[in-house]
């Protein structure tokens, strides 16, 4: 075992997850690369959806660590992820983040690949040439509720687990019939799990999210793990009748949650009066005014909202020791109409002030961590239990892999 994993694993055997991690963890190299190697390219990450990539032909593209990664329809409607590196001498095929092409031809010397990945065309290289031997690199790729799915690792660790935990909450919303009505990437200098710890809870919300907070309910017992409020339950009861699943589920390891939660007071979406943003419903299968939020996360690449007018998915890529890529996406019906059945502003108007709030509570949080008298204390009990459950997570998933 290297230097870098053995420190990792030492101090990972001492740590106790009731505080924060120490120094190291968020401002090293050396830890980064471990956690590349051991946690980013060897889990499953969410990079888009079903509907982003509807037809045959179209792609988009991500650079998860070191690997640039290409995600593309084939013609059999199957949807495929390849390293988006040609084999000819390395060129990246596809620079656009979205696009759509017949076939997938190098823009270097133009060697060609069928959608599925297969050469079928290299001009001049000789008799010899043995054409078959050089499709593109595949990459691990599944699909959920509308959602899609890589992972980097030789062999991917259990899919389908995750797919029956959280497939029946996603079902009834047709995700994979909707459409991005808009995007936006931002990057946080801050480490991976700043971010994440930060999203876990809501003991920040009250004073840094005066948007989010007239909708997100910031009280431990609706939004965190151990959601039990009279209304939570009364609301869930709703929901369940309704036949939306509802309650709060943690898979085995910790890794992912899904649960729906009842916004503050009457409101029914992240809109600054609490109205819906869309007026037509994200599915058609789901009118009831009031559906909530459906919450999902998968760790350590995604967090998501559903609600009844529209979705809005995170994608956290991270992007060194201390910066982290964030994309974020609003989902609505395929058919509603900008300026007719949403405002654009209206729809993102909340999402992207929370999260421009958020990069600078996360940017602070790394400022004063890299500082050398910066010492872990303890999480809050009631309000933190959310980012003790992660660092738990993160602590027995990085030991698990570093002793297998
Ligand atoms: Fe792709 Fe030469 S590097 S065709
Ligand atoms: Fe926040």
């Amino acid at each position: 075992m290297t230097d870098a994993r053995q420190s990792m694993l030492s101090r990972l055997w001492a740590y106790r997850p009731t505080t924060a991690l120490a120094r190291d963890f968020y401002t090293s190299a050396a830890d980064y690369q471990v956690e590349l190697e051991h946690i980013w390219y060897r889990d499953w990450l969410f990079v888009g959806h079903d509907c982003e990539v509807a037809h045959t032909g179209d792609y988009l593209t991500l650079q998860v660590g070191e690997y640039p990664i290409l995600v593309v329809r084939d013609r059999d409607g199957e949807v495929r992820a390849f390293h988006n590196s040609c084999r000819h001498r390395g060129s990246r095929i596809c620079s656009a983040e979205h696009g759509t092409t017949p076939r997938l031809v190098c823009p270097y010397h133009q060697w060609s690949y069928r959608l599925n990945g297969e050469l079928i065309a290299a001009r001049d290289m000789g008799e010899d040439f043995q054409r078959e031997r050089y499709g593109l690199r595949p990459v691990h790729c599944a699909r959920v509720g509308g959602y899609i799915w890589i992972c980097l690792g030789a062999v991917a660790p259990d899919f389908d687990a995750f797919a029956r935990q959280v497939e029946p909450y996603l079902r009834p919303h047709h995700l994979q019939d909707a459409r991005v009505a808009f995007e936006s990437t931002i990057v946080e200098q801050a480490n991976w799990k700043l971010v994440w710890e930060n999203n876990r809870e809501c003991y920040h919300c009250a004073v840094n999210h005066p948007e989010l907070a007239r909708t997100f309910p910031a009280t431990p017992t609706v939004s965190g793990p151990a959601a039990q409020s009279a209304r939570m339950q009364a609301e869930g009861a709703r929901w369940e009748s309704l036949g939306l699943p509802s309650r709060y589920q943690l898979s085995a390891n910790g890794q992912a949650r899904i649960m729906r939660m009842p916004l503050l007071g009457a409101a029914v979406s992240y809109t600054m009066d609490g109205k819906p943003a869309v007026r037509r419903a994200l599915s058609d299968a789901v009118t009831d005014s009031n559906v909530g939020a459906l919450l999902m996360f998968n760790f350590p690449s995604t967090w998501n909202h559903v609600l009844g007018d529209h979705a809005i998915s995170f994608r956290v890529l991270p992007l060194g020791a201390t910066a982290t890529q964030l994309t974020t996406k609003w989902l609505v019906h395929k058919d509603a109409v900008e300026g007719v059945d949403y405002d654009l502003r209206n729809l993102t108007e909340v999402w992207l002030a929370t999260n421009d709030e958020d990069r600078r509570v996360c940017q602070e949080n790394q400022l004063g961590v890299n500082s050398p008298i910066y010492e872990p204390a303890p999480y809050s009990p009631v309000h933190e239990a959310g980012v003790m459950q992660f660092v738990d997570w993160y602590r027995n998933h990085l030991i698990g892999r570093l002793t297998s």
